[in-house]
């Protein structure tokens, strides 16, 4: 873990330094050209290799129960402070799976999990480094849907990381596009 996260600092700083270059040379090479279209920039753009959905504990389908008419806030909260979105504790699932596929061998996971009164151990799909200053809450009061910066959720099978929101370069790009902030304390502690 702590490797893994020295990796992918050295590769964030590399994209610090390098990425500003490689900005100037895309903003000749096509920016001038897509502006004078009137092409609208896509606030969060698409990963353009999706890595592959993690294995979760219970292969839980969002298209299947979006399908059923369920809304994200029925299994995602957004609790003081307001960072997290938060995920649902196994008895939100149970109180349609007490009886709803209670044979199917994943619904007899999800009740084991239930009973033993443990959190299921989702595998995250979205992160940013510790440290980073986040928080869902002003985002979506500031009028952003989920959709936005997690993609269409609601024809996913098995979740992956569609679009590239983590990635600093993508957090300072939508900042700049709404007159946001941009001054590094705004999302680093340090000045
Ligand atoms: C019935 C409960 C339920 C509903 C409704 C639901 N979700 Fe989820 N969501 C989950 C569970 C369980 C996971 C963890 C498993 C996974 O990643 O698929 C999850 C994971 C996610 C993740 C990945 C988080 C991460 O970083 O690991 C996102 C993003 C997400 N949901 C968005 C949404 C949105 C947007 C909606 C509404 C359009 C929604 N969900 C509706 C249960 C739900
Ligand atoms: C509002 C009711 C409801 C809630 C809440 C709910 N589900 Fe479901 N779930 C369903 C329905 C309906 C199906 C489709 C059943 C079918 O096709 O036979 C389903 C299907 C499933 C299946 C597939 C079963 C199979 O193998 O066919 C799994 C696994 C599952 N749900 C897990 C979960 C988990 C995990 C949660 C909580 C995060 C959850 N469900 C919350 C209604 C619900
Ligand atoms: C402005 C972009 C943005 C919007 C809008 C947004 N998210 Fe997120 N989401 C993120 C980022 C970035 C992370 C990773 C944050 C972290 O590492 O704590 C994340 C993580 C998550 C997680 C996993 C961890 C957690 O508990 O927060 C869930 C679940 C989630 N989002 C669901 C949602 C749902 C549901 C909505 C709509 C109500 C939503 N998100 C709206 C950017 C966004
Ligand atoms: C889709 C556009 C969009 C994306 C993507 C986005 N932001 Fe923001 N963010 C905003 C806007 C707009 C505001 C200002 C909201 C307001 O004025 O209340 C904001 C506000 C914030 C704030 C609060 C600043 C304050 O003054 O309190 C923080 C912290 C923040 N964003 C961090 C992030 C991080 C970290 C990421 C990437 C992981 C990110 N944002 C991605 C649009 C975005
Ligand atoms: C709008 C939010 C935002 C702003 C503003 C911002 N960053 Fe970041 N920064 C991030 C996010 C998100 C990450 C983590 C990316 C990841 O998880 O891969 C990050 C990671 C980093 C890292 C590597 C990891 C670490 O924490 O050591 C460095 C270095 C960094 N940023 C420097 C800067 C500098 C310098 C500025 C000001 C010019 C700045 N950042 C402004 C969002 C922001």
């Amino acid at each position: 873990m702590g490797d893994m996260l020295t990796t992918r600092r050295k590769e964030v700083l590399a994209a610090v330094v390098v990425g500003p270059m490689l900005a100037a040379v895309f903003l000749i090479a096509f920016g001038v050209s897509a502006q004078s279209q009137g092409v609208q920039q896509q606030e969060v753009p698409n990963n353009p290799a999706v890595p592959a959905p993690p294995v979760q504990p219970i292969p839980y389908s969002h298209k299947t129960h979006l399908a059923n008419g369920l809304e994200c806030q029925t299994c995602h909260t957004n609790p003081e402070p307001g960072a997290l979105m938060t995920f649902p504790a196994a008895s939100t699932c149970m109180a349609c799976h007490n009886t709803v596929a209670k044979d199917k061998p994943a619904v007899v996971k999800l009740a084991e999990f239930a009973q033993s009164q443990q959190p299921i151990s989702w595998v995250r799909v979205y992160s940013v480094l510790p440290g980073v200053q986040w928080s869902h809450r002003k985002h979506i009061q500031a009028g952003m849907k989920c959709e936005t910066c997690h993609g269409p959720v609601a024809e996913m099978d098995a979740m992956a990381m569609v679009t590239s929101v983590t990635a600093m370069g993508t957090c300072i790009n939508c900042h700049q596009m709404k007159n946001a902030k941009t001054v590094c304390n705004t999302c680093h502690l340090w000045p």
